[in-house]
């Protein structure tokens, strides 16, 4: 049995008679220890797909369709109350800015206190202990000085260890990370990285990690999923996908690595722009800017198809 499942997830916002649809039909699935990369470029649904598992949508937007299961449990038929004890505690969340999702006003050590506390039987003092080992997991060398610093006396590196700390402080089996390295310098990131790839390593957790770099999914993601506009156009593990991806779209991004390694704008490369979810073309998302364009794409929208185990694509070339 996979740890979650996520079949034909779809979240709309709903605004002035409009409907844009920021996640349309993904189906996914991460097993146990595994970790699965979502990866897309800004605006592609990556954070509301996110959002969706944690049952995090606000409105304007709210879960239209699909089923999302999760150790057995159907999440989206949960009360709220259920849900909570779900976050935080068996998922743990790891966002891209650091310093808005910590508290300035409380010690870190506090917060991370906190969070154990919500979830786990312990008392205060318990929870120092616990916290103390936390900090040093994370990679902290002097745990006691950093529990009683606030997050402005932190670097951004620092503060995002912080936040992995309560990401992973009641042990669940999955962390969700959000971008956790975009606000951060290359350096610092790739040391963001290696900690997440070892708490990864050293335990039976599973992650979904989440950002518009596809280079960094080929070090540390055992499977990845392709989001363009909404959809999941493809599904892959990442040996087979850095070797020879499936769907155009794919072909393109490797293609724009390739051609700029070291440059962050490698994501742009391919001819045109990602449209708009207000403004969709009909038939498939991506035909515009596809080089392999057939009438039929134009047509109508590909359905998913199963390529081998593990590989899905959404493309009539298949
Ligand atoms: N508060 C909102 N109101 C209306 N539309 C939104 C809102 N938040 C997100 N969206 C829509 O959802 C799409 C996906 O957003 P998001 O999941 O944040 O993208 P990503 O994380 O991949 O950059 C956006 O392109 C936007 O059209
Ligand atoms: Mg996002």
């Amino acid at each position: 049995m996979q740890l979650l499942d996520v079949t034909d997830l779809n979240t709309s916002f709903f605004a002035d008679g409009n409907v844009i649809r920021a996640v349309d039909g993904v189906s996914f699935s991460v097993s146990k220890s595994e970790t699965f990369g979502l990866v897309g470029e800004s605006g592609c649904g990556k954070t509301m797909t996110a959002l969706s598992v944690m049952r995090l949508v606000q409105p304007p937007g709210r879960i239209v369709k699909g089923q999302v299961v999760f150790e057995g449990k159907d999440l989206l038929s949960l009360s709220e109350r259920e849900m909570e004890k779900i976050r935080g505690g068996r998922i743990g969340m790891i966002f891209q800015e650091p310093m808005s999702a910590l508290n300035p006003v409380f010690r870190v050590g506090e917060q991370i206190s906190e969070a154990l506390m919500i979830h786990k039987d312990v008392d205060k003092k318990e929870a120092r202990g616990r916290v103390i080992e936390l900090l040093k997991q994370v990679g902290f060398d002097e745990p006691e000085k950093r529990y009683t610093q606030y997050p402005h006396q932190l670097s951004g590196g620092q503060r995002q260890r912080i936040l992995i700390g309560i990401a992973i402080s009641c042990g669940p089996s999955l962390v969700i990370a959000d971008e956790p390295t975009t606000a951060l310098d290359v350096a610092t990131e790739s040391q963001i990285i290696n900690l997440l790839q070892d708490l990864v390593n050293d335990s039976a957790m599973s992650m979904i990690f989440i950002t518009h770099n596809l280079n960094i999914t080929r070090k540390f993601c055992r499977r990845i999923g392709i989001m363009y506009a909404g959809r999941m156009l493809e599904q892959n593990s990442v040996d087979d996908f850095f070797k020879e991806p499936l769907h155009p779209y794919s072909k393109g991004l490797l293609s724009s690595i390739y051609g700029l390694m070291g440059d962050q704008k490698r994501l742009t490369a391919i001819p045109g722009s990602v449209p708009k979810l207000a403004e969709l073309p009909q038939g498939c998302t991506f035909h515009p800017r596809c080089p392999y364009a057939m009438p039929v794409c134009r047509e109508e929208e590909p359905i998913i198809k199963e390529m081998g185990k593990g590989q899905w694509v959404r493309c009539y070339l298949y």
